[in-house]
């Protein structure tokens, strides 16, 4: 359940007609829902309370500070992966001890960073990163609390190129070696092992996968207690997938996973944490673009809009689905129109989505891509010079622009002419 809903035949978010905001910003623009946010939040808290937990919003989904401080005011963690992250973490207001940092390549100076600034804990993804962090913490005279992210070698069964828990995929260690590199970091200096991190992909629609790999984790968890660790707090990662249509799909709701949670691992009296990102932040968000052109193609028609793989690349990365929507709301009956979607960008990949039924638009028209806030603006660029797409936050009947549009002289001012070109 989002709160984009067409009222009075406009499409407002929250109680704000989309096109008002339009009409201040311009387009192509993010806009993203405050109600939203906090009601998928707290649907995380609810299913797992009352275990003791912590739901660690991953910022890599959506990370504007606007948002990060609506979660963290709630009282959300936040997981970063790397040290812009864990700045944009801080500059919300969220403390160090709900901040965990995941990610297989962190830098000595992104472990330094955390260590001074405060952390939760570092879900460290092999041995020489473990080695390292044990060298930054024990030269600045620290202990840097520690899970191990295992590798549990289990199918998510989601796109190849988010799927992180099999052996051949780069992440964590693989779990037969847990044993050996528990050990060894028990005994480096600087450092405190206090659980367990998995992780095992994104979107994943089905239960079955997270549970084969927290059964894993569960049987993990005596196994290291009887060889003398203190386990006491599971990172069970992220990952659970979110309807992209309206129609067909009903990937299982945070109630069961929660279910599963406590299932799985509930009896092992460890503190759970969650990474959840997309299940937040995916249909809490828009991207709306206008209509540049209608195009007569052949055999097709192609709808141009002002928004483009820059500002929205899971089309043409992955494939995947946003449902596109008027902003004015078609008139009951209206026969929908097959169009190409397309953005300006010079490559046949700038397409969003061919043949797709949409209700006849025409110049100027506004549009809706849903689901975007997850994985949306995080993933956007500037390719072909086109400003980074902006950022808007409602709350109720308010809303505020909070990434605003660069200028083109923003822009330019960034390259700088070297001295043998003056
Ligand atoms: N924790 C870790 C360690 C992760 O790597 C991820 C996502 C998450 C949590 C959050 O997963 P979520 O709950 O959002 O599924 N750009 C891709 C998705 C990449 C996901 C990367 N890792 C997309 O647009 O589908």
């Amino acid at each position: 359940m989002d709160h984009f809903l067409y009222r009075n035949g406009a499409l407002h978010a929250e109680d704000v007609p989309v096109a008002v905001i339009a009409a201040a910003v311009g387009t192509p623009f993010y806009v993203y829902s405050t109600a939203t946010l906090t009601r998928h939040y707290h649907l995380f808290t609810e299913a797992l309370a009352p275990l003791p937990n912590l739901v660690c919003f991953a910022i890599k989904s959506l990370s504007n500070v606007a948002v990060l401080k609506t979660l963290g005011d709630l009282g959300a963690g936040m997981d970063v992966v790397s040290g812009g992250e864990y700045l944009r973490a801080k500059a919300a207001g969220v403390p160090g001890e709900r901040i965990v940092f995941s990610g297989v390549g962190k830098t000595r100076e992104e472990m330094r960073l955390a260590l001074e600034g405060g952390i939760r804990q570092f879900n460290v993804e092999g041995e020489p990163e473990l080695r390292a962090l044990s060298e930054v913490a024990a030269g600045l005279g620290r202990t840097a609390p520690i899970t191990i992210r295992v590798n549990p070698d289990v199918d998510a069964r989601t796109h190849e190129k988010i799927a992180t828990g099999k052996k051949e995929n780069k992440f964590g260690i693989p779990i037969e070696r847990a044993s050996a590199v528990y050990a060894e970091a028990a005994a480096l200096p600087g450092i405190e092992v206090i659980g367990i991190d998995v992780h095992i992909g994104s979107q994943l629609t089905e239960l079955e996968p997270f549970e084969q790999a927290y059964l894993k984790v569960a049987d993990l968890t005596r196994r290291l207690r009887s060889e003398g660790h203190d386990i006491r707090r599971l990172d069970l990662g992220g990952g659970l997938g979110i309807p992209y249509t309206r129609s067909n799909e009903a990937p299982p709701l945070p109630t069961d996973y929660g279910a599963l949670i406590k299932r799985t691992v509930g009896d092992l009296g460890c503190e759970i944490e969650i990474e959840p990102g997309r299940l937040i932040s995916g249909n809490a968000g828009l991207l709306v673009a206008s209509v540049i052109y209608v195009k007569n193609g052949e055999g097709r028609d192609f709808l141009i809009l002002d928004a483009a793989m820059n500002d929205l690349v899971r089309p043409s990365m992955y494939g995947a689905h946003h449902d596109i929507i008027p902003v004015i709301e078609p008139a009951p009956g209206t026969a929908p129109h097959p169009y190409d979607v397309v953005g300006p960008v010079c490559e046949t990949g700038d397409t969003f989505a061919k043949g797709r039924p949409v209700a006849p638009l025409r110049e100027g028209d506004l549009v809706a891509f849903r689901s975007a806030g997850a994985y949306g603006a995080v993933m956007a660029s500037e390719y072909n010079t086109r400003p980074l797409v902006p950022e808007v936050l409602v709350k109720g009947d308010q809303f505020a622009v909070i990434r605003a549009r660069p200028s083109f002289d923003e822009i330019l001012k960034r390259d700088t002419i070297p001295s043998w070109l003056e």
